[in-house]
């Protein structure tokens, strides 16, 4: 793997809507194409080297769409379960969770929970899935748990660190994100990893989710290895005493 890959590469696929407008379609068929990207941004991942792909398929605030919508999207990822667990399985790339997963439709959490059991023990990459995912939600619900834990006494006041708040989050056990994408041209971060991006470099591209193909995918890798590129010879001179302050 090369050393300026990112390891962890988040992604807003934002744009679905927008695809299915300008070609007069429902918006669902943008959420049709829009899995058709999934599919390749695994795949392109997992050939390139890259440790962890964080998706986020489900926010919170998206439980406020139409119902007709949420069921449809619900049905894409029972479909996409259905039709790629066993290539993602003999690919050996693990399935996981983040968000309040449990407020999903019982037979899409069962379908989860079966993905994720299969999948447990795979090395070569982590599909790292954000449903019902809230940035917010997370970090209180990480609050709630840390205070609980202080109130047992299980940890003390003066060993609550960043490291130990971070091991109540959903992604406790997966390395914070190098690279975020957003496609769809929007700046914002909506609420996704709020606490988990604190040092990741940002990646905003026009590029409609369900156009996100290799090649969008490989600007958005070049970008992160041309700031990594950058950043380096700063440090560089930094050590050689070459900068003034
Ligand atoms: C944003 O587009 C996209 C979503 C809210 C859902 C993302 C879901 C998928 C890509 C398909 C299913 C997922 C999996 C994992 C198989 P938007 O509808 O907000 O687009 P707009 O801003 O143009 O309206």
């Amino acid at each position: 793997m090369s050393a300026d890959l990112p390891g962890h590469v988040a992604i807003i696929m934002d744009g679905n809507g927008r695809w299915a407008r300008r070609r007069m379609l429902p918006r669902l068929e943008g959420h049709r194409q829009g899995a058709k990207a999934v599919r390749r941004a695994v795949e392109f991942s997992r050939r390139a080297g890259i440790g962890v792909l964080t998706l986020y398929a489900f926010s919170t605030e998206n439980w406020q769409r139409p119902k007709s919508e949420v069921s449809g999207l619900m049905k894409l990822l029972s479909q996409f379960i259905d039709s790629d667990l066993d290539e993602i399985h003999e690919h050996n790339i693990k399935i996981r969770t983040i968000g309040e997963v449990k407020r999903l439709p019982a037979a899409v959490v069962a379908k989860l929970d079966v993905a994720k059991a299969k999948t447990a023990h795979n090395t070569a990459m982590i599909l790292n899935i954000a449903l019902s995912y809230g940035g917010r939600k997370d970090i209180l619900n990480a609050a709630v748990k840390l205070s609980r834990a202080l109130k047992s006494g299980d940890i003390e006041e003066e060993d609550v660190t960043e490291e130990v708040l971070g091991q109540f989050l959903d992604t406790r056990d997966l390395p914070d994100p190098d690279l975020l994408i957003r496609t769809g041209g929007e700046v914002r971060i909506s609420n996704f990893l709020l606490w988990q991006i604190a040092y990741a470099e940002l990646y905003f591209t026009d590029v409609l989710w369900p156009d996100f193909d290799d090649d969008a995918f490989r600007d958005a890798i070049e970008a992160f290895r041309s700031r990594q590129r950058r950043f380096g010879k700063i440090s560089e001179q930094i050590e050689e005493g070459k900068m003034t302050p």
